[in-house]
């Protein structure tokens, strides 16, 4: 079993500037021995710290060489790219268009057409063409960056739903009858391919769900995040001290936050070796 583990830090700004640390490190020792490097983005509100950061701090923006990355995104919502709910809108208006990505360097999920299977099947193509794919063989992400949600579900991997048990597909349209709609999402197969893994959580909302992934029952179904358990490469929770507040691992031990960014790392339940 790969290598995992959880890093907390002080707040949701050391998050983000841990993130963008990690994340350029790897670009730099990636394209080292390679030519591009390929990364899977997540949406929501979390990565949009790190995302910004990587566009206007100096310590990062001039150390990025945007021409030699491919952007994805592990989930998407089934809306057409202008929508304010669009992931790729998000990341685009944040920082793919402040860094002047080349177009053909953005492999954004085409939502705009009304049937989700189509847009999956046209995603899981686009996988198959770009890291140029055999049958049965998975692509292998450079980096996958990934959220969880209060109810457990990672990309759009959400409790209950079809996509969990999906192990030949790439890409599917997975049905979320709470938000009665699709969303498209790569399956964990493919997320659990990458050489670096890194999930953000943030704030005292997460706290709860938090604990029940990394320290409660092995039960994916409920906690689809679970399902996240590196095939080869290294899984790095980032945590912030709001989201880690009922982790029961020696964090408590450390009273005075105000003096350190990173606050610790430690194994999670499973990954103790
Ligand atoms: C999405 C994401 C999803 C996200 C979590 C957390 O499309 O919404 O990819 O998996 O990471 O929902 O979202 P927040 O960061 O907004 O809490």
């Amino acid at each position: 079993m790969a290598n995992s583990e959880i890093v907390v830090l002080k707040d949701a700004a050391a998050l983000s500037f841990k993130a963008a640390e990690i994340l350029v490190c790897c670009i730099s020792e990636t394209l080292a021995r390679k030519e591009q490097f390929s990364i899977a983005l997540s949406g929501g509100s979390t990565p949009k710290g790190l995302f910004s950061l990587l566009v206007e701090d100096d310590s990062f923006k001039n150390h990025i060489p945007w021409d030699k990355i491919h952007f994805f995104w592990g989930d998407e919502r089934h809306v057409p790219p202008q929508d304010e709910q669009s992931n790729y809108r998000m990341a685009d208006e944040i920082m793919l268009a402040k860094a002047h990505v080349r177009a053909e360097n953005i492999h954004r999920m085409q939502t705009g057409q009304p049937d989700a299977g189509k847009v999956a099947q046209d995603y899981e193509l686009e996988l198959r063409t770009f890291f140029q794919l055999s049958a049965g063989q998975l692509p292998v992400f450079d980096f996958n960056l990934l959220g969880i949600g209060p109810d457990g579900h990672t990309a759009s991997l959400f409790p209950g739903t079809k996509a969990l048990y999906e192990h030949n597909r790439l890409v599917v349209a997975n049905w979320v009858e709470r938000f009665k709609t699709h969303r498209i999402t790569m399956t964990a197969p493919v997320l659990n391919n990458a050489d670096t893994i890194i999930v953000l959580v943030s704030g005292q909302e997460k706290a709860e769900i938090l604990r029940q992934i990394l320290e409660g029952d092995h039960q994916p179904d409920l906690l689809p995040a679970q399902l996240i358990r590196p095939t080869h490469g290294r899984l790095t929770w980032l945590v912030d001290q709001a989201a880690a507040s009922r982790l029961s691992q020696k964090i408590r031990l450390f009273k005075d936050f105000s003096q350190v960014d990173e606050i610790a790392a430690i194994k999670p339940k499973g990954f103790e070796k």
